[in-house]
């Protein structure tokens, strides 16, 4: 592709060359060496509330905190997990609690945590992630290479009890990328040492829906290029997959987008900016307006069967759950039965119809995809639920695996999305003027 990165945000050398110009390669590129998502962190005002409405919505039970019941006075911490997808929420005590001596902060299982900066954090941005956690070799390394290569710093390597390491820089607006490492012996540490296990409380309430682990983290920003070429820079991230505006064949999409993948292609971060002069205003766009700048758009779950996790979480969207955007349209199902015949049954097509799942394909694989509706109060973060089929690779172990990205992110689906709609529409047109006539 041509395109280096040398870091000066001033003048990047990124460009977007559109998704038919896009050749995929993977230089495996990556700085230091990152082995897969670990958690997602968000931080609000009150944690016991977001972790619980988060638990019940998606199935995932809490199974460890950190709070003043383990005697932590500085911030409530509680993790909710799903196969290998881990959300923490943390909220702040009291200062007049916590003080600000190095005595009572020592008591923080999560020693980067600041009071001051998630009271504003959660003022500027509501309900929001701010830190997307990635397990790597050496969280120390990775934060010295990071910074050797232009990332801005946000906490220097603490290690935890012996037993870890964690380390911060900044990724966008006011989201953090957290590095996480383990040193030797972690078997007995269910996740970070200074949380204790609440496996024993939710035993006998069991909850799954069948969410397994996270697909991609995507960020939305006002500048790609410049996001771009910071992250590459100091990661050695590689461009995974890129779209355009006019890519996707509708100008009301209002989005320019970059996937940015690790070696292995696990660890997968789109970045999206707004694109201007559209008829409508760019999603984007409203997004950074009510988020106040940069932030996390959405969260890609990977369901093993999104045909359950649906059935489940749409059973809870008007008690406590997440509500999903409104389905498409029968012309796209209509049109799905051409698309996609090949691949699913007409009794999956028919399941998608029912739980408003959408489809879309690329080069290697099919993606299974659904979006709730933002999750706060504000047109902000939301969720997305997907199932990738296709794309099983054998290691060198000979265990199979499913390539990253397979299916690709659901370009596809802002042309599908507005051609079934117009088909759709004319549809009623043409029942309304036979009403007419008729009448
Ligand atoms: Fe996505």
């Amino acid at each position: 592709m041509g395109k280096e990165n040398d870091g000066d945000s001033a003048s990047p050398a990124f460009k977007l060359v559109g998704f038919r110009n896009f050749v995929r390669h993977n230089p495996k590129s990556d700085r230091f060496r990152v082995k897969k998502f670990h958690h997602v962190e968000f931080w609000c005002m009150d944690a016991t509330n977001v972790a619980r409405r988060f638990s019940w919505g998606l199935g995932m039970p809490i199974f460890a905190k950190s709070d003043l019941s383990t005697g932590n006075i500085v911030h409530a911490s509680y993790a909710i997990r799903s196969g290998d997808l881990t959300f923490l929420f943390t909220a702040p005590y009291s200062p007049s609690i916590s003080g600000d001596s190095a005595a009572p902060k020592a008591s923080a299982s999560i020693p980067t945590f600041d009071l001051a900066a998630c009271r504003a954090f959660s003022a500027s941005h509501g309900l929001a992630v701010r830190s997307i956690a990635v397990e790597v070799e050496d969280a120390e390394v990775a934060f010295h290479t990071s910074v050797a290569h232009g990332a801005k710093p946000s906490a220097s390597p603490v290690i935890l009890k012996g037993r870890a390491v964690i380390s911060e820089v900044k990724l966008y607006g006011d989201v953090v990328l957290r590095y996480v490492s383990y040193k030797d012996d972690v078997e007995s540490l269910e996740f970070l040492p200074g949380f204790e296990s609440t496996t024993d409380e939710i035993s006998s309430f069991p909850l799954d829906y069948g969410i397994r682990r996270l697909d991609h983290a995507v960020g939305n920003v006002p500048e790609l290029g410049l996001a771009v070429s910071y992250v590459k820079a100091f990661t050695g991230f590689h461009e995974f997959a890129e779209f355009t505006s006019e890519d996707i064949g509708t100008s009301e999409s209002g989005l320019n987008s970059v996937v940015l993948g690790n070696n292995d292609e696990m660890v997968l971060l789109p970045i999206n900016e707004p694109v201007h002069g559209t008829k409508r205003k760019s999603q984007i766009q409203t997004y950074l307006e009510h988020n106040e700048g940069a932030g996390v758009q959405h969260l890609a779950l990977m369901s093993e069967d999104i045909f359950n996790t649906l059935r489940e979480m749409r059973k809870r969207s008007g008690i406590g759950g997440f509500e999903f955007m409104p389905s498409p349209p029968p012309t796209y199902y209509d049109n799905l039965k051409k698309r996609a015949a090949d691949v699913l049954t007409d009794d999956q097509i028919k399941q998608c119809q029912e739980l408003g799942i959408l489809v879309d394909r690329d080069d290697q694989g099919t993606l299974l995809q659904i979006f709730t509706k933002p999750l706060g109060d504000r047109p902000t973060i939301f969720i997305e639920i997907i199932q990738r089929v296709g794309c099983m690779l054998k290691d060198e172990e000979g265990k199979t695996y499913q390539k990253g990205g397979c299916g690709g992110f659901g370009k596809g689906n802002f042309s599908e999305l507005f051609k079934s709609i117009e088909e759709y529409e004319k549809t009623l047109e043409s029942k309304r003027i036979s009403e007419t006539t008729a009448a």
